[in-house]
Formats: C-alpha cells, structure tokens, sequence
C-alpha cells in the first residue's frame, strides 16, 4: 500500500511522507489544493497514471478555527466564505475526483474529518463548517454505497497538534484536560485506530456515520 500525501503546501506533505518511511510505510508526497476541482482532478489523472486505483481516500485538510473565533452574529462574511471553501467544499471536490476511481473497482473507502466542534453550537464557522461534513457524508454515503463505496466521518477531540497548540495556551490545555471525562487530552494514535477501523474490509456494513473519538469530551448523550 501506498499512502499518497496531498497537501498545499508541499513541505507539510513532505515531511508526513518522510514519518511514513522512517516507519517502514511506502508515501508519496503530492500538491494539491483542494478547494479547486482542476488540483484535484490533477490529483485522480496522477494516481491513475501511477498505480492505476485509489481504495481510500482521508479527507483530512481543513482550516482550523485560528485566533479569529466569532460567532453566527459577529463573524466576517469572508472569513466565513473561506473556512467553508477549504473545510465543506474540499470534501466534496475530493470526492467528486476521487470515487470514481473507486467505483472503476466496486470497492472504496471515504472517511471525512468532522469535529467535536460541531456539536458545541457557538455558531463559529468552523464549528458549523463541520456540522455540514457530517451531513454531507450521509448524503454521499448513501448515493456511494450501491457502487461499493463507504463514506464516514471521524470527530475528534481536542488533539495537541500543531494547529491546536497554535492557538490554545497551557491553561487552557489543561482546562480541556480537566473537562474531559476521560482524563487526557487525545493523540493522534486515538484517532488512527478508528481510522484503520473505517477504512477496514470488515466495516463495509458502516456508512454514513460519525465515529466521535473524544474521550467524552463533546458529552453527547
Ligand atoms: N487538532 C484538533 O484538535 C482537531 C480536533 C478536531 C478535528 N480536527 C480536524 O483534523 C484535521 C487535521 O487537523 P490538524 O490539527 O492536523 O490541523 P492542521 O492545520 O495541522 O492540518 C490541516 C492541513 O490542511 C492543509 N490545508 C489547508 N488548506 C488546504 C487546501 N486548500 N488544500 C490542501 N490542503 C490544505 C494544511 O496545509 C494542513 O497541512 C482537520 O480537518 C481538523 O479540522 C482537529
């Protein structure tokens, strides 16, 4: 297996390929921005060309919410119009160029990257941009799902990663810590064993749904 890295910035991507190798994976690394259906279809032409299939497809770029947290009142249309470009419209784009790739082969596997945010009603764009992933995977599951193609989401919780730590300081760390029933933070590694769940042969009776990885964070009852 090949894990193809696409990301827009090409350092970021290949930096990932190169954790994937010094573990023993195969990567590849790969530009792609993917508000734009040309960068995408790019994408499709160049694993076709290369291996002649895609099997999975992780829809993990987004825009995070930054230091600009606002609410459905307060915030600035742009910014707004942006955070969905890259968070709704990404997912979509991708798999407009992606499935049909897997659909060639009558087997697929589409996880989307939700958020716990979207179950926090601030009206923050980021928040809502996630609420609409959800629903967008369970429309596409259900139009995926005759061709052999799963489509899933995973909300996370709080994970220190870069992006997070870049706008959250150690207070407030710890006050997620503390909020969180499961007492620590989450790591990439929660989330990964969900994802190698979803994209498994035997999850192919699951889709539509949103795997909530959180420690209990979100407190969804
Ligand atoms: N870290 C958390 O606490 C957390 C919690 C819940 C959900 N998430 C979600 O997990 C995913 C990864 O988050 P992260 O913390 O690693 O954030 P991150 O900012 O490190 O990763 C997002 C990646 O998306 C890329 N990207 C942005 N715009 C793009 C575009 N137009 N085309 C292609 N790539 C683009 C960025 O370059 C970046 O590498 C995101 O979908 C995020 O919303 C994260």
């Amino acid at each position: 297996m090949v894990v193809v890295c696409a990301d827009i910035l090409s350092d970021g991507a290949r930096e990932t390929v190169d954790m994937i190798r010094a573990a023993g994976g195969s990567a590849e690394a790969a530009t792609v921005d993917v508000t734009e259906p040309a960068s995408a279809s790019e994408l499709a032409a160049l694993l076709k060309k290369r291996f002649g299939r895609c099997d999975v497809l992780v829809n993990n770029a987004a825009m995070f919410m930054g230091n600009k947290r606002s609410t459905g009142m307060t915030v600035e249309i742009e910014y707004w119009r942006r955070m969905f470009r890259v968070n709704l419209d990404g997912p979509l784009i991708m798999t407009q160029a992606l499935a049909p790739l897997m659909i060639e082969n009558g087997w697929g596997r589409i996880v989307n990257q939700a958020s716990t945010a979207a179950y926090m009603y601030s009206g923050d764009p980021y928040g809502v941009s996630k609420g609409a992933v959800i629903t967008l995977t369970l429309g596409l599951s259900v139009e995926l799902a005759p061709k052999g193609v799963t489509v899933n989401a995973i909300a996370p919780g709080p994970i220190p990663t870069e992006a997070l730590l870049s706008v959250v300081d150690e207070a407030r760390l710890d006050g997620l810590k503390q909020a969180t029933p499961v007492s620590r933070l989450g790591t990439t590694a929660d989330l990964i064993h969900g994802l190698r769940y979803l994209v498994s042969e035997n999850a192919g009776w699951i889709t539509g749904q949103t795997l909530v990885i959180d420690g209990g964070w979100a407190k969804r009852y």
